[in-house]
């Protein structure tokens, strides 16, 4: 993607324009940044993936008497009427499911992969939604069907309803109001207080990013670390040779304690090993995702493309797919960062791959994460 060409998706800014005046700042409202936008997802889709296992959804209704969340599996017969005012149904993952749905979010990858988390879409009735509340994730609220008003707020008081199996703002007041059509779209900032409440029959996809949270990051890092501590802290044994006799038998020498310090400074110490269990992490397909085994073997020399569901990064060592970790060099290491960054790689690119590199593209097949062109 060139970076600094004016895209109709941000209002004409480019997208070193709108990191730099917008990302993690200040909203922006793009009227028809798709044009003409058709949604490839309509109601009964929706409904059918709500009912599916292994697809995170939630449906919220609005009442008189408060909010009511159900999760999913969502079975058809359990949604209100469609004729029933103020409910929506929420699905999570859709690009997941629907490769035009996956195609969309592409047209984001201005911003990092590590970054881009999912599409969410929503469904609502007149009067639907989740309710005032903010998001720790930048959002891109792209309105795909009907339509929505949206109020806004930059407010600090993030406080939240007690008691209340949803996150609801308790002093929410609104700064701007907007009405989005099909095609338009707003972003939001992290904790942005927003609430969208449908105008009538309403889809609205939701652009998420994931940012780890830095605790998280350090268990995943250190559940890593301890499967490869073992070896690569070695085998040292304590010793105590200068150990004095002690009348306080209960206390933990300090030596002991210096001993396992170092236990773990050697473990973090390989900066190598850190960079990989990052790559792995980051890559990892989400636990609701399965491939389809390939049925039989492709020949690749076509040209290849990614599975919408495969995750694929690198860094100036590795190539990271799918949880995975390859050290490449050379020529390799530039064609599968172009696969990583494009999705995809020619007939022409192929050509120049080393035997090694097509045996790990023929593995990917056979797993499902890749596709002939
Ligand atoms: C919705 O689509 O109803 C909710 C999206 C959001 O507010 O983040
Ligand atoms: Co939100």
């Amino acid at each position: 993607m060139n970076i600094d060409q004016p895209l109709t998706l941000l209002g004409g800014l480019t997208p070193t324009q709108f990191m730099k005046r917008h990302w993690h700042k200040k909203p922006l409202l793009v009227r028809q940044a798709i044009p003409d936008f058709k949604p490839c997802v309509d109601r009964s889709a929706m409904v059918a993936l709500a009912g599916q296992e292994g697809v995170e959804s939630r449906l919220i209704v609005g009442s008189d008497k408060g909010w009511k969340m159900k999760h999913g599996p969502l079975a058809k017969r359990s949604l209100p009427p469609f004729n029933q005012k103020n409910w929506t149904f929420l699905v999570q993952g859709v690009d997941m499911h629907h490769d035009g749905v996956h195609a969309l979010m592409q047209q984001f990858r201005f911003v990092p992969d590590a970054r881009l988390d999912d599409v969410m879409i929503s469904y609502a009735t007149d009067g639907g939604g989740v309710g005032p509340h903010f998001d720790s994730y930048d959002v891109f609220l792209l309105q795909a069907h009907g339509q929505r008003r949206w109020r806004i707020a930059r407010q600090k008081d993030l406080s939240l309803q007690p008691g209340v199996p949803l996150k609801i703002l308790q002093n929410f007041e609104h700064e701007e109001e907007f009405v989005l059509n099909p095609g338009d779209m707003l972003y939001l900032p992290p904790k942005y207080a927003h609430d969208g409440a449908a105008e009538g029959e309403c889809m609205t996809w939701s652009i998420g990013f994931r940012s780890p949270k830095q605790g998280e990051l350090a268990r995943e890092l250190l559940l890593g670390l301890a499967d490869e501590a073992p070896e690569g802290v070695g085998e040292a044994v304590y010793r105590d040779p200068a150990q004095s006799a002690v009348a306080q038998p209960g206390a933990i020498p300090a030596e002991l304690a210096a001993f396992a310090r170092e236990s773990l400074q050697k473990a973090l110490k390989d900066p190598h090993l850190l960079s990989s269990l990052l790559g792995e992490h980051l890559t990892e397909p989400k636990a609701n995702v399965w491939f389809d085994l390939a049925e039989h073997a492709s020949d690749l020399s076509v040209g290849v493309v990614l599975d919408r569901r495969t995750r694929m990064m690198y860094d100036e060592r590795s190539i990271f797919v799918n949880g995975e970790s390859f050290r490449v060099g050379g020529k390799d290491a530039a064609l599968l960062r172009a696969l990583a960054d494009t999705r995809t790689l020619n007939a022409h690119q192929i050509k120049a791959l080393s035997a090694d590199a097509l045996a790990a593209l023929d593995e990917w097949q056979a797993d499902g994460w890749l596709k002939t062109l």
